[in-house]
């Protein structure tokens, strides 16, 4: 496979079978337990793939992408809880950088920092980061959303404009549910928009391996007590629509 591969990865089937069913050419790989999709997008080589939940799926998922199928860059795409007082059900979150907020080696090494490599934030790549903003900009516009997600299923979630943040995104493996967990982060991590449980690992994982990469996510639940039965129905009703809408902007 050339270098231009794109490998697309999101945690659930709901993040990506959007995005699975609209490959041409598509072929199936198996290994290590995950199924890699392996296709194009318009003129652009991808491999699409699901992780599986957690930083270790997240990881082990990145490597086999990096390292079976030579993909030049990553880009994450799924849901998240929100944690930022701005940060509404429906927006959208692109990353530029990201934090693993269960990692603690203290008092050998800072609270947060990854030991040995000597870095807490991983960058995303900028460029590609902005140009992703501006695109889901335009998906997220009313009219547009409304052309793609049907009233109704937005109504529950009063979704009405819904806005797209840039900022700091923390990973770690906890399903954050309670409202104690979600001002515990905030306390410590103040700057941070949103919570979920892969990204900070792939960021990890690409920044070693020298690739660019980008996250993407839509806020699914406020990171609380109702944050469980809002995941399940946001991503059942909508994640599907929006990483299909925001893959096929991309590549467009
Ligand atoms: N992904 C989506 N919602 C989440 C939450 N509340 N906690 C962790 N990861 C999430």
């Amino acid at each position: 496979m050339s270098t231009d591969t794109i490998g697309i990865l999101g945690a659930i089937p709901q993040e990506v079978n959007g995005i699975i069913n609209q490959l041409i050419d598509s072929k199936v790989h198996t290994i290590g337990n995950r199924t890699y999709y392996e296709g194009k997008l318009g003129q652009q080589r991808v491999v699409v793939v699901y992780s599986r939940i957690g930083k270790v799926a997240a990881a082990a998922t990145v490597a086999t992408l990096l390292l079976e199928f030579r993909v030049s860059k990553i880009a994450f795409i799924g849901v998240a809880g929100g944690i930022h007082p701005d940060v509404k059900v429906g927006d959208v979150v692109i990353a530029t950088n990201l934090v693993q907020y269960d990692m603690d080696a203290s008092p050998l090494r800072p609270k947060f920092e990854i030991p040995l490599l000597g870095k807490t934030y991983f960058d995303t790549d900028e460029q590609w980061s902005k140009n992703t903003e501006k695109q889901v900009q335009s998906i997220l516009a009313i009219d547009n959303l409304h052309k793609v997600v049907n009233k109704e299923d937005l109504a529950p979630f009063s979704i009405e404009q819904p806005r797209v943040h840039m900022g700091t995104i923390a990973s770690g493996d906890q399903f954050f549910s309670t409202n104690e967990q979600k001002e515990n982060l905030q306390k410590q991590l103040p700057e941070v928009l949103c919570v979920e449980m892969e990204g900070a690992a792939v960021a990890q994982v690409c920044f070693e391996f020298g690739v660019p990469f980008i996250v993407i996510r839509t806020i699914s639940d406020n990171a609380n007590q109702e944050a469980s039965f809002s995941f399940q129905s946001f991503v059942e009703k909508i994640s599907l629509v929006y990483g299909r809408e925001i893959i096929n902007k991309m590549f467009a």
